[in-house]
């Protein structure tokens, strides 16, 4: 038939469900997680509160926190299966591949991997909160020849974390820039990965099954990639000096200035005044100025000539450098956070859940016959 219906390319401006979870407001740079300003959340809670709201919908009192926080310490234990698998790894592969394979084994494994109840959804979503950065840490370790260690229930999150991939726990005031920047990525509306978590889902699909796929998702240099594609931009420039002069190459070639533009806020994420606070904290604490002030440089060039505000990966990249961090890990951190981001979008997607399944338009040959081979 003739008569192209509007094609949404990209699903640019379509609302394709509603949601309780989190809302992005472009019109004022703002963000919030059940109500509450991300800004707030980063300043004045751990990531353990903030993955506790995300799923149960209310911040934790005291007690309940202390349980959420006794519960997943005790799952971040990976199987000697696991472990095995991970050593079995290319030497060379990467991080994010390592932790998409990882947490498909993990449903393998899993106890409960089939039943898709929402008791069962909820404890599987802890377990992988929970395991994700002990399987990241192995494969890390692996890579390098280097021993698994082995997770300390009695550390917080984001010790658990350093003490994992680092094999020390860092000062206090690293420990808040990194968990900053895990309340800042756990969550955020229908981006492209957690639209794909909730796609698996819909048709019946199981929990590890759908953070696979956000995994596969989040991997790509236009979503989640780009914030270890901005640290090697960063080291590309070499420094502020060279930032103006590197920049205008990349218009000339027009190409993309990683960390840069977003689907949906057009004058500014809501999370980069936070997420530059505190990684400006960490080039202090570091006493290395020179990551942050390239950054300036080139921000202010591209608003000045592209009107083009940063996204939340370009802090992000350089403040996991000036934390030690190797920056192919950057993108499974980014994993290790929007876990809850994801798993709460699965919950809400399951509980009133619609196969989801768009048309396609088709543009190919008219129908005809099959040939005979012969005429081939
Ligand atoms: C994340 O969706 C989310 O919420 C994602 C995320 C989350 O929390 O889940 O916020 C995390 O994925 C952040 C985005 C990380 N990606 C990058 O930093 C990669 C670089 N940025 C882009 O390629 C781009 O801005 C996107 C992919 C983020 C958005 O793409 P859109 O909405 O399809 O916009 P577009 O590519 O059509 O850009 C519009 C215009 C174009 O120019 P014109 O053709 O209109 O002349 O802006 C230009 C683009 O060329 N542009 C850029 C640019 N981003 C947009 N030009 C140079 N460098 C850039 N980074």
């Amino acid at each position: 038939s003739t008569g192209k219906p509007t094609i949404y390319k990209g699903l640019v401006g379509v609302y394709a469900d509603v949601s309780a979870i989190s809302k992005v407001m472009p019109e004022t740079n703002s963000l919030t997680y059940r109500g509450y300003a991300v800004q707030d959340l980063a300043e004045n809670c751990s990531f353990e509160e903030v993955a506790y709201l995300l799923w149960e919908g209310e911040l934790p009192n005291a007690a309940q926190l202390a349980a959420f926080k006794a519960e997943t310490a005790a799952e971040r234990e990976i199987s000697p299966a696991l472990h095995r698998v991970i050593r079995e790894f290319p030497k060379d592969g990467h991080p994010m591949d390592a932790i998409r394979t990882a947490v498909s084994f993990m449903g393998m494994e899993d106890p409960e991997t089939a039943d898709v109840s929402d008791a069962a959804q909820r404890r599987k979503a802890k377990r992988l909160f929970a395991k994700i950065p002990t399987a990241i840490a192995a494969a890390y370790r692996a890579s390098k020849g280097l021993e698994p260690l082995r997770p300390d229930p009695s550390h917080s999150f984001a010790e658990n974390v350093f003490h994992l991939i680092q094999g020390k726990v860092p000062q206090p005031e690293v420990l808040k820039a990194f968990d900053v920047s895990m309340i800042l990525y756990a969550e955020h509306t229908f981006n492209a990965s957690t639209y794909t978590a909730r796609l698996v889902t819909s048709s019946g699909a199981e929990m590890h099954g759908a953070i696979t796929a956000g995994i596969a998702s989040l991997k790509g240099p236009l979503h989640g990639g780009a914030n270890e594609a901005v640290m090697h931009m960063l080291k590309e420039v070499g420094g502020p000096e060279q930032a103006e002069e590197w920049l205008s190459t990349r218009f000339d070639h027009k190409a993309l200035v990683m960390g840069f533009g977003h689907r949906v806020y057009k004058s500014g994420d809501s999370r980069v005044p936070t997420m530059t606070k505190y990684a400006e904290k960490m080039a202090e604490v570091v006493g290395d100025r020179r990551w942050m002030e390239t950054s300036r440089v080139l921000a202010a060039k591209m608003l000045r000539e592209k009107n083009i505000h940063p996204n939340l990966d370009f802090p992000a990249g350089p403040a996991y450098y000036l934390m030690g961090f190797e920056i192919p890990l950057f993108t499974p951190l980014f994993v290790a956070a929007r876990i809850t981001g994801w798993a709460s979008h699965v919950l809400e997607q399951a509980a009133d859940n619609r196969l989801i399944r768009p048309l396609s338009w088709y543009t190919g040959l008219e129908q005809r016959p099959v040939p005979p081979m012969s005429a081939r």
